[in-house]
């Protein structure tokens, strides 16, 4: 079985990807809506909801874990990895990372919360591939919340994407990387803001492939799938969000961590 975590319902654009590539896959999803955002606490912090947060997966049978929070996957994914050696991690930051220097464009916008800009990860991972690149970087915290709002196309949402990329769009940049997993579900609008030269990428489809290459067996088809969303505090609105997100009914089941 997959876990996959995140901090609220931004790890579904994963899930959503994951359901494109393999249908009848198991796996559990996890958002710890009762505690987010992450991307304003600390590492510490962020750590240790990130070792609980495996820890409810694993216990629910994942052998394999996606960390589908740029925030967790930018300050705890050593720390994941070294409290749970038996079980394989794999974050979204390098999968972006990797796919904005393929483009050989050189001017790369990288949006995210506040701890994820503040880790430095997207630069140092970016700056590996792409020696030359030019990477200026934007926390937009306030993109959270509205999404787990639901508010995906509203004024308010529209005046907060112009607010937070007018210094990018202003600056020209060529590629924008999506680097926090809520920001899939504003894309349209993001896009639109930054025009259609501007390549936005986001790493869902990256990560889950790069994870069906190196663990195939657990992407295989089940006859009885066993796919399960789970919050730390349920809610219609989550629910709603994510069933439109996902196309199908969700009805999310209550995790006690
Ligand atoms: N979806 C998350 C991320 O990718 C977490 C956002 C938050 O909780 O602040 O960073």
């Amino acid at each position: 079985m997959i876990g996959l975590f995140d901090s609220g319902i931004g790890g579904l654009t994963v899930v959503k990807a994951l359901l494109e590539k393999a249908p009848k896959a198991d796996f559990v999803y996890l958002g710890d809506t009762a505690r987010y955002p992450y991307g304003n606490k600390s590492q510490e912090t962020v750590e240790r909801y990130a070792k609980e947060d495996a820890e409810y997966v694993i216990k629910q049978g994942a052998q394999l874990i996606i960390v589908a929070c740029n925030t967790a996957s930018s300050l705890a994914l050593p720390k994941l990895q070294e409290t749970f050696p038996n079980i394989p991690f794999i974050g979204v930051v390098k999968p972006a990372a990797q796919a904005a220097a393929a483009l050989g464009r050189h001017k790369i916008g990288v949006i995210g919360t506040r701890a994820t800009v503040n880790s430095g990860i997207y630069e140092k991972v970016i700056k590996k591939y792409a020696p030359s690149a030019e990477i200026l970087q934007r926390a937009c915290p306030l993109f959270v919340p509205l999404v787990e709002e639901g508010l995906l196309d509203d004024q308010v949402t529209k005046t907060m994407v112009k607010r937070y990329l007018m210094p990018l769009r202003q600056a020209n940049v060529n590629a924008l990387i999506l680097g926090c997993t809520h920001y899939p579900f504003l894309k349209p609008l993001i896009q639109r803001f930054m025009g259609k030269k501007v390549k936005v990428i986001d790493s869902a489809g990256t990560v889950i492939q790069q994870a069906m290459e190196n663990y195939p067996d657990l992407f295989l088809a089940q006859d009885n799938p066993k796919q399960t969303i789970t919050f730390t505090e349920t809610s219609s609105a989550s629910d709603q969000v994510a069933s439109r997100w996902l196309g199908r009914q969700v009805k999310g089941v209550k995790a006690d961590l």
